[in-house]
């Protein structure tokens, strides 16, 4: 017992010295901090508030300059992009080490999906809905990253999307906020590790504040129109689950929202973001994004811009020259305070001094680490694992997959099956000097797979794109000497990322058609769609036997599809974004509004919420994803029906694992305010998990209700729960509700 009392007290002790020393410590840096701000020049302070690409790679339009060099033996440049490796790097930051007050360059980089190790893209990474899995491929990302000078990734974009014509889809964690925020989260703690300081933490930033995924007509950089209430209740919370987790940095984005351009908006950035939210990080434009605010045409020129921007809450200029052509004049002319560019430079030097910079800007730049992270043979099977959990099982005719491993004959078939680099995804890092040709081809990955008892036949079939057919024979003869044939069809990689809008999403040219050949041949044949973006595809997805959406995987794509095709690894991944089954439904998602003439089905089109010539569904819809084996959904409970503000329910259910095959099942909890001051959803995700059961395993699983769950924004834009009655819904997916059941909040 007094032995007890010494441990409680020895611990409270113990937490004391650590929170005076963390005290200390953050004291010491915002000390530090102020003393070099004092030592500054406003020429020396502006110069920390410019961003400048490094002069060979870039994401357009792109600006020279003659003298970058002596721009930052001067002291005007506070960070660079596109500079990567510890040669590189090492060689701009000795150059930053020439001026007079010796502050470190940042270096940040696009590191979206993977650095030399290439992880799915972001959307189907999203699709494992697996935090741990994900927030490893973010921490492996930053290893190799700040292994490689790197201290600053432009990542997680957060982004909520619902639109699949709008090229980045790719980049976000698709359309239900709930996912996206635990995700956005989970991505933040993985870049930034346990903090910022460590060897092999780098800053993360949470883009595109805000609502660019919501550009009208998915094409990109487009105006946004929005309600503050779908800004806050929808397009905001990923954000704000960044900040939660300690992102660092922000940056705005391209898009104007009700007319005003993010870069200068003074009501998220200041308003909301600094002040509401109390954002201690720093804020970066987009790429040349103050300027461009003379294109939108709310500033006249380069110096009203800057003005706009700094005025708003942009610390940082990417590119654009306009912090740096004319925020001294501002400053002069009395526009501009001082206090606004102090506060500005504070915040860049503080996160530069939690990264250690100031004590080593070298810190980054060691070549035998580069090497050896670069090389570290655990990276590989962390990208191989959440690929496998990334890829979608859609469709499972006859129980044609998993292949058996003593299949005689294979035809692998498809433009996509011999391609390397393709398999990387929109975002892939070349790092120059450094061998990234480290990816798994599908033709490699099936051949290590089936090795000698399996023949193996190839042929190309068509292009990607086009209309030449002249491939068609070959692959018809050879599906015809085969037992099953895989066909690897889809878009190509640049189909589907920044600026690549597209009105039309089918597959692209004659492969589908390939597929109507080869299924003359009365074959068994197993799909791999592999994109960006949700594509339509009906043709494919009512004829073919059965289909993988394999998105782009990354280095370990090719192993990744053998495992799943073979069932070393049985698919457990759900879509984490509604596939239309026509462009015409766009934008389509799960958790719209009931309207006041609801459509409930497909055979009553009479004056209600629907198109006279479509479905009401999606093609696929939110959560949808097979596996190899069956879950049972059984034994719905709940601890009460009547819930008090302060109060929970506790829901049980038990799921059992019916099949042949050991599996994982994704169970999600969706909700419904019957009745609301405004409109709610007809569902919402708020909750969710995954779990493995062996075959014939049952679990029973346990999810909590409490008021945050039951909250929305009301018409005066206040975090409400109301009184009334809600339903519970237990499923696979959104639309395959299996259990039911309703409670009632009570004051
Ligand atoms: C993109 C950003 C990216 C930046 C730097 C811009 O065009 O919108 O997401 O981080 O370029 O490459």
């Amino acid at each position: 017992m007094k032995k007890t009392v010494l441990n409680v007290l020895f611990l409270i002790v113990l937490n004391a010295f650590s929170l005076q020393v963390a005290l200390a410590q953050k004291k010491s840096i915002v000390q530090k901090v102020d003393s070099v701000l004092k030592l500054m020049t406003l020429d020396e302070k502006i110069g920390q508030l410019n961003q400048y690409n490094d002069d060979w790679t870039a994401t357009v339009p792109l600006t020279i300059d003659s003298d970058k060099v002596s721009q930052i033996q001067n002291g005007k440049v506070g960070s660079l992009l596109n500079c990567m490796g510890t040669e590189r790097t090492r060689k701009w930051q000795n150059i930053a080490m020439q001026s007079r007050l010796k502050i470190p360059l940042l270096f940040g980089q696009d590191v979206i999906h993977g650095y030399k190790t290439t992880f799915p893209i972001p959307l189907a990474e999203s699709c494992s809905w697996d935090l741990e899995a994900i927030e490893l491929s973010a921490r492996i990302s930053a290893t190799e990253a700040s292994a490689s000078g790197i201290n600053w990734t432009f990542a997680p974009m957060v982004d909520i999307a619902r639109d699949p014509r709008w090229g980045r889809v790719m980049e976000g964690a698709g359309e239900d906020t709930y996912l996206a925020s635990k995700i956005a989260y989970a991505r933040v703690k993985g870049f930034q590790g346990s903090k910022l300081g460590e060897i092999n933490s780098i800053m993360a930033c949470a883009k595109h504040f805000a609502a660019y995924g919501a550009a009208i007509g998915g094409r990109d950089y487009n105006s946004v129109d929005m309600s503050d209430r779908l800004l806050w209740e929808t397009y905001l919370p990923p954000f704000k689950a960044t900040l939660d987790a300690g992102v660092a940095t922000f940056m705005t984005s391209f898009n104007d929202i009700n007319g005003v351009p993010s870069t200068g908006n003074k009501y998220l950035l200041r308003g909301i973001l600094k002040d509401k939210w109390g954002f201690e990080g720093f804020v970066v434009s987009d790429w040349g994004s103050v300027g461009e605010m003379i294109n939108h045409g709310t500033v006249k020129n380069g110096y009203e811009a800057a003005l706009s921007s700094i005025t708003a809450g942009c610390d940082m200029d990417m590119e654009s020259r306009s912090y740096k052509n004319n925020l001294a004049q501002l400053v002069k002319d009395g526009k501009v305070p001082i206090a606004l560019i102090d506060d500005a430079v504070k915040r860049i030097l503080k996160k530069k001094f939690e990264l250690g910079l100031f004590d080593n800007p070298f810190k980054f730049c060691d070549p035998e680490r580069e090497k050896k992270e670069l090389n570290n043979p655990d990276h590989p099977i962390a990208a191989l694992d959440v690929a496998r959990k990334s890829i979608v099982l859609l469709k499972n005719q006859n129980h044609l997959l998993p292949l058996s491993k003593n299949i005689k004959t294979i035809a692998f078939i498809g433009p996509l099956v011999k391609v390397v680099n393709q398999n990387k995804g929109f975002w892939d890092v070349d790092v120059p000097g450094i061998d990234s040709s480290y990816v798994v081809s599908q033709w490699e990955g099936l051949q290590k797979k089936v090795g000698n008892k399996t023949k193996l036949l190839y042929a190309k079939g068509c292009s990607i794109e086009g209309d030449n057919k002249d491939g068609f024979a070959e692959a018809v003869n050879i599906a015809k000497q085969a037992d099953v044939v895989i066909l690897s069809i889809g878009e190509r990689r640049d189909m589907t990322g920044e600026a690549k809008s597209r009105s039309n999403i089918n597959i692209p040219g004659v492969q589908e058609e390939l597929l109507k050949a080869l299924l003359t041949t009365g074959k068994p044949i197993v799909v791999l769609i592999n994109a960006g973006r949700p594509l339509v595809f009906n043709y494919t997805a009512d004829n073919a036997t059965a289909i993988l959406y394999t998105w782009w995987m990354g280095s370990e794509a090719g192993n990744a599809i053998a495992d799943v095709l073979f069932g070393d690894y049985n698919p457990s991944a759900k879509l984490s974004i509604s596939f239309p089954l026509s462009v015409g439904q766009i934008p389509i998602y799960y958790s719209h509004f009931n309207t006041g003439r609801p459509a409930v089905s497909d055979t009553n089109r009479f004056y209600n919420s629907s198109y006279n010539d479509l479905s009401i569904y999606p093609k696929f819809e939110f959560g949808y994803g097979l596996s190899y084996t069956t879950f049972q959904y059984s034994n719905l409970q709940m601890s009460k029906k009547k819930m008090h503000f302060n109060d929970q329910i506790e829901v049980s259910v038990t799921i059992s694992n019916t099949g042949k095959y050991d599996g994982e099942e994704i169970v999600q909890l969706y909700l419904r305010d019957i009745v609301g001051s405004i409109a709610r959803p007809v569902k919402e995700l708020k909750d969710f998990k995954k779990i493995k059961l062996q075959a014939e395993q049952s679990e029973t699983i346990k999810f909590i209700i409490d008021k945050e769950k039951l909250s929305f924004y009301n018409q005066q834009l206040q975090w409400v729960a109301e009184p009334g009655d809600f339903d519970l819904m237990i499923g696979a997916s959104s639309r395959d509700i299996r259990l039911k059941d309703s409670f009632e909040l009570v004051e």
